[in-house]
């Protein structure tokens, strides 16, 4: 498929509910995406890793040009409406008391996701003692009350785009060997394009010692639907193909991405918009728990 890239100002869409501290000092925005043919990767080095990352042949990948965001950009991210789980991103930080027991089950030493299981079973006391905590504050922060554990991940340091299709490689594969997806949406056969809006959301924590960052394009599903049943046969457009579709006619569409320092969180409906983890420029482990429920803060 070729595609003539369009120009669209940047819309409102989904915004983003901000109780960090720093407030806007957290976010940046750039001008857009490139194929990771012509993207210039970044070599990851840790411990005995030494690889350039891979990309599925759809992979669209976030230019690195970021900057604050400008007085009207502000405005567009600042949410307008009511608080919904599936128009929204929501930062902020974890209860001190819940730091406080990451901090001492001390993940520094931690160089794989095997080293963090193992950690928590040698840390047993504490580890429950945070669950507890995280329930605790997750049920004041759920909707509906019902959320449940999806997900504790670790990521190596220096990884551009985090996510990956595991499911499309065979069963003893290495990590170098992995193909990252690039910004891309989590919808699953079940959804439509008009349905992904329905699927709750989700909390990642950062577990880890480094700031990690999240990405994510401020266009819900239904306004991407909208915008490309302008440029394109829309009804060869589901939820698989829609993300490459979208950044084939909108690679000048931008991306903002969001400084996750440990303990911070953020919650977002990843089957509703484009979005990614990074770990650019990092040079320790980045370990992270997810929930998925219908959170809103
Ligand atoms: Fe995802």
């Amino acid at each position: 498929m070729t595609a003539i890239a369009t120009t669209v100002m940047m819309k409102k869409g989904i915004g983003i509910h901000n109780r960090l501290p720093n407030g806007f000092d957290a976010i940046q925005i750039n001008s857009g995406v490139v194929h990771h043919k012509e993207h210039t990767g970044s070599q990851v080095n840790y411990e005995h890793f030494s690889f350039m990352p891979l990309y599925i042949d759809e992979a669209y990948i976030p230019k690195r040009d970021w900057r604050p965001l400008d007085k009207l950009e502000k405005r567009i991210v600042t949410p307008t409406e009511s608080l919904k789980d599936h128009n929204n991103i929501y930062l902020g930080t974890l209860p001190e008391k819940a730091k406080q027991l990451i901090r001492e089950i001390d993940f520094s030493s931690c160089k794989s996701r095997e080293d963090v299981m193992q950690r928590f079973g040698e840390h047993k006391e504490l580890t429950m003692a945070l669950n507890t905590e995280l329930h605790n504050f997750l049920q004041t922060i759920a909707n509906d009350k019902s959320f449940h554990l999806h997900c504790i991940t670790a990521n190596l340091p220096n990884v551009e785009m985090v996510a990956c299709d595991i499911t499309r490689l065979h069963s003893n594969f290495t990590i170098p060997e992995k193909k990252y997806m690039g910004m891309h949406n989590d919808g699953t056969q079940f959804m439509t394009l008009h349905t992904t809006y329905k699927h709750g959301n989700r909390i990642c924590i950062n577990l880890g010692e480094e700031t990690r960052y999240f990405l994510y394009i401020n266009l819900s599903m239904i306004q991407v639907y909208n915008m490309l049943k302008e440029v394109t046969d829309i009804s060869k457009v589901d939820v698989y193909n829609v993300a490459e579709t979208f950044f084939k006619h909108f690679p000048e569409y931008p991306v903002i991405r969001m400084a996750q320092e440990p303990g911070h969180y953020y919650i977002a409906p990843t089957d509703n918009c484009f979005h990614d983890g990074s770990t650019l420029g990092n040079t320790k482990l980045d370990i992270n728990m997810v929930y998925f429920g219908n959170f809103t803060h």
